[in-house]
Formats: structure tokens, sequence, C-alpha cells
């Protein structure tokens, strides 16, 4: 990465990917959606994105009915990736999953407990918080999973920490959803608030979505198997094979900026490639931005012409 702005480069990048839904036996979801399909395509873009994410985080929905083989489909597609990529993997639960085949399939032993865990990126802490009810797909953290939460946060990481968690703690338009939302929030935020998290990351709306929750923002990840369409008209609740995304997230000193990468085999239509960049890269920063930035330049004047312009 090289840095031709203000902001050095992230000091810790993160995948976050969600609502990932297998089947077993491959079954398509709906008898519509290629999850295994759709979800390659996703790791392929995070592989092409040269991003080089040292976690990736997945909050949760990754199976859609908990059967032992989606798990170990879902295992095969992002173990290599991972390790290619030299990342850790952050499993976190959905309502969709079951406790005791995903804590197999994940964590090596059956469990009927919260699937909580406390993870480090170098100085960061993402704490994945396990916010399923088993037998609803309302979610819901415990007084117990609070008072753990909040022993957990007695003490900083050197680089502050992140919450993954499959509920989001804000609202959505969708009523629906609203339903099944998390409960006991005011609890929820009691303990996060005046800590060191930085940022909550969640999934389940299947639709990409942000906002704030106790001073500390939300981000949510759009799923990979179906998306959510907010313009599927009043009360409705319209999913649609078309439209999933994951994040990037970039951790600086200062910020946490998250990156909604649409999936797509869309074709390029603009841009530039990184024979460009290294150009520029090679100007004095006065240079760069007559090269670049000026209208007129030959760069932006080749852009105009591509759309008809001059
Ligand atoms: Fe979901
Ligand atoms: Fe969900």
């Amino acid at each position: 990465m090289i840095q031709l702005g203000r902001y050095a480069p992230a000091t810790r990048v993160i995948a976050h990917i969600s609502d990932t839904h297998f089947l077993g036996g491959e079954r398509p979801l709906y008898g519509a959606v290629d999850t295994d399909s759709n979800l390659a395509l996703a790791l392929e873009q995070l592989e092409r994105s040269g991003a080089n994410p040292e976690a990736i985080v997945i909050t949760g929905d990754l199976a859609d009915l908990a059967e032992p083989d989606a798990y170990e489909r879902l295992k095969a597609q992002f173990e290599p990736v991972a390790k290619r990529l030299g990342a850790q993997i952050i499993w976190v639960m959905g309502n969709h999953d079951e406790r005791p085949e995903f804590s197999s399939a994940f964590f090596g032993a059956e469990s009927t407990e919260p699937l909580d865990r406390v993870y480090h990126v170098g100085g960061l802490r993402i704490i994945a918080l396990d916010s399923t009810v088993p037998g609803y797909h309302h979610g819901d953290l415990s007084p117990e999973q609070l008072d753990w939460l909040r022993a957990e946060l007695t003490t900083p990481a050197p680089e502050g920490t992140l919450i993954a968690l499959h509920h989001p703690p804000i609202p959505t338009p969708i009523e629906l959803m609203a339903i099944i939302e998390l409960q006991h929030q005011d609890a929820f935020a009691d303990v996060i608030r005046g800590t060191d998290v930085r940022g909550i990351l969640a999934g389940h709306l299947h639709y990409s979505t942000s906002g704030t929750f106790a001073g500390v923002p939300v981000s949510v990840a759009s799923a990979t198997c179906y998306a959510i369409d907010n313009s599927g008209g009043p009360g409705n609740l319209v999913g649609r094979d078309s439209g999933q995304a994951f994040n990037l997230v970039h951790v600086y000193e200062d910020s946490v900026v998250h990156t909604i990468v649409p999936m797509t085999r869309a074709p390029q239509v603009s841009g530039f490639s990184g024979v460009v960049l290294d150009v520029l890269a090679k100007m004095t920063p006065e240079e760069r931005l007559e090269a670049f930035s000026n209208k007129h330049s030959t760069f932006n004047v080749a852009d105009a012409e591509a759309s008809g312009g001059s």
C-alpha cells in the first residue's frame, strides 16, 4: 500500500462476511440460490482485492438449517483462502445456526452454551458474541453473557476492541425484521458505553447498513447468499439473488472504515491499472496533483473523452 494522501496505511485489515446460509447436500437455498458459488465469488473477490486481511469475521447464519455437511463445506471454502492470506477465521453464531453442530464443526467439541470467544489480531481485540436464542430467530444476550463481557472489557486492548455479533443493535426499516431484532439492548449499551469498543460488526439483515449504538459505530454486512431489497414496497420483505456484498474493515489509529464490496461478475467499464499508480507514485506531490487532479491533465481529458466529452 503506497501512501499518496493524508492517511498512512491501515494498521489492521479485517474481512467481514455474513449470512452464507449453506444447506446440506449443496441444495440451493429456496430452490434458487447457489450459496456455494456465491460465497466462492466473494472469496475470489477478497483474494483479488489484495486487502490481505489478518482476520475473516463471519457474522452468523453460516448454515441455513445447521446441517453438519453445510458446515464442512463452509470450512472447505474458507480455510484454504484464510491459509493463503495468513488470516485467522472468526466464526460467529447466527439464528439459523445451532450451537451443538456449530461448535462441533468449528471448535472441535459439542456445546449448548453461548459460543462467545475473544480473539487478538495484534493489539486489536475482537470479541465474538453469540446473540442467538435456541429455538428462536430473534436475538438476546443473557445477564451472564453481559457480565462476562463487562469483565472482559475491564482491561482495554492496546488497539481497542471490535465486537462481532449476528443481531445488529440498530433499527431497521423492514418491519418484519424488527420482530426478530436483538432484545435487551439497553443492558448491552450499558456494558459497552465508556469502554475501548471502537466498532460493532453484525449481519442478519441481508443488506448493508450502518448506524451507532451507545456512541459506537455499527456496521452490518449484507449476505453472500441473497440480499434483501429495500425497495420491495411497504410491509414487504423481498429477498433477491442479487445485490449481495461483503465488507472490508480498515482499522486506523483514530478511525475504523467499513467498505462495502458488491459481489459482481459485471464487466469493468472504467478505471486505471496499477501501472498508472506506479507512474504517479514516482512523482512529487505537486506533480501528482497536476497529473491526476487537474481537469485538463492527460488522465482526465482521456477519461472525459471516453464518455463522449471533450
Ligand atoms: Fe441470515
Ligand atoms: Fe439471521
